[in-house]
């Protein structure tokens, strides 16, 4: 018999073939904390993982790592200092990171980008234009030095017909090196308006070629990536994260609902480990169509995807993920912005539950209100010059 004092968010979940200790996922965060030029992940990102590994108990911190958005070439990067892999050394670096998330009995998968239209020559080799569906600029910002100074993403040139096959093999390729750096699985970055969402979308893949116009067309490329990637991992070791009601990055659909249950559909035929759905970034400005859009996205992987699950974000309190999965409305929740101030995140979480069970007669019915430290934000991305980066980063305390 289930205990009813331990929260649902607590047990264990398998996603394809990954056996996660809980359902506390860490969402993928972009950091700018490589070693540059080349960059490289190094020691201190390999502490900052380890921090957030599930731990012997399975209870401390996270089920499963997905981390941080990792460029597959170097015209895949879109901003400083965001750790690749795509080089020997990039692989080396990740190895420490992989390797001492292990000790720490966690699991973590790479999350694979190219950040397409959404970038700057400065970070492009020979200064060439970024790439994208179309020469259509993104209209958002990003930031091309150690002083993560401000920029206009540049004009991007549109790939030709024949150059979209090569970038499924730089993804392949990228696939194939996370295998080699340790990784548990990769996790295919679909989301935020990045190259592959790029291309999903109606208002912005304007192509007129087999990869843009009909949804047939659009999901063309993105789901050649996710065939070459299950051929390097098998489709039970890989995930894909969508975004459908981002508006990041100039993002512009005129039928969300539509365009991603059926990529969904088709990742699930597929057999992917699970479907990962940035539902919002603020639940207090919910987009009003959330409620028809993303239950049938999540089912329609659910129903195509034999050990497929789905995985919701998006400023998610401990309270509403366990409500959630308590109603089956999602398998398992990534948090990120709580894992970058509460390393410990699942530890507290259980803090919380054990408090409720001594307080309530009924002590699966009160709000599940764990002890978190908050975030800042100004430490999000980057080194401070003189720094050594490990603060906002590695700094953050566990609890007692
Ligand atoms: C600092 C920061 C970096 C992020 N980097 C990534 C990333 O690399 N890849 C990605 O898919 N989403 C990224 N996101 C989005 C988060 O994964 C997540 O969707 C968002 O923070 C909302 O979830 P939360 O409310 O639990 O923080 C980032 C968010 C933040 C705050």
């Amino acid at each position: 018999m289930p205990n009813p004092s331990v929260p649902k968010l607590l047990t264990p979940i398998r996603a394809g073939a990954l056996d996660t200790p809980n359902r506390a996922w860490m969402a993928p965060l972009t950091r700018s904390r490589a070693n540059m030029p080349g960059n490289i992940p190094h020691e201190l990102n390999a502490t900052y993982y380890a921090q957030r590994a599930a731990g012997k108990d399975g209870l401390r911190g996270a089920g499963l790592i997905i981390s941080e958005a990792t460029p597959i070439s170097p015209r895949a990067h879109g901003y400083y200092a965001t750790p690749g892999i795509h080089t020997d050394e990039q692989v080396r670096g990740w190895r420490l990171a992989t390797r001492a998330v292990h000790d720490a009995n966690g699991l973590i998968v790479c999350q694979l980008w190219h950040v397409g239209r959404v970038s700057h020559s400065a970070l492009q080799p020979n200064n060439d234009p970024p790439l994208g569906p179309t020469d259509v600029p993104s209209r958002s910002k990003t930031y091309i030095d150690a002083d993560m100074t401000r920029v206009e993403a540049s004009t991007p040139r549109a790939l030709r017909t024949e150059e979209i096959p090569e970038i499924v093999e730089e993804f392949r390729a990228a696939a194939q090196l996370a295998k080699d750096a340790g990784f548990d699985g990769v996790e295919i970055h679909g989301a935020n308006t990045y190259l592959l969402d790029q291309f999903t979308r109606d208002g912005m893949n304007l192509r007129t070629d087999i990869y843009g116009g009909s949804l047939a067309n659009r999901l063309r490329f993105p789901l050649a990536v996710a065939e070459a990637v299950c051929d390097v991992w098998g489709a039970d070791r890989v995930g894909y994260r969508i975004s459908p009601l981002s508006d990041h990055h100039d993002a512009r659909d005129d039928n969300p609902r539509e365009t991603f249950t059926e990529l969904a559909r088709q990742l699930g035929t597929l057999g992917l480990a699970y479907l990962h759905a940035v539902e919002t970034w603020n639940r207090q400005a919910l987009d009003p169509r959330i409620d028809t859009v993303i239950p049938p996205i999540a089912d329609a992987f659910r129903a195509a995807s034999p050990r497929g699950i789905y995985v919701a974000n998006g400023d998610y309190s401990a309270d509403l993920a366990e409500r959630s999965i308590s109603r089956g409305w999602c398998d398992a929740v990534a948090f990120g912005r709580p894992f970058i101030s509460n390393p410990d995140l699942t530890h507290r979480i259980a803090q919380a539950a054990q408090a409720r069970a001594t307080q309530k007669a009924r002590a699966e019915d009160a709000p599940l209100t764990p002890n978190l430290t908050p975030w800042d934000q100004s430490t999000f991305y980057g080194i401070p010059r003189g720094t050594d980066g490990s603060k906002g980063y590695t700094d953050y305390p566990a609890a007692s």
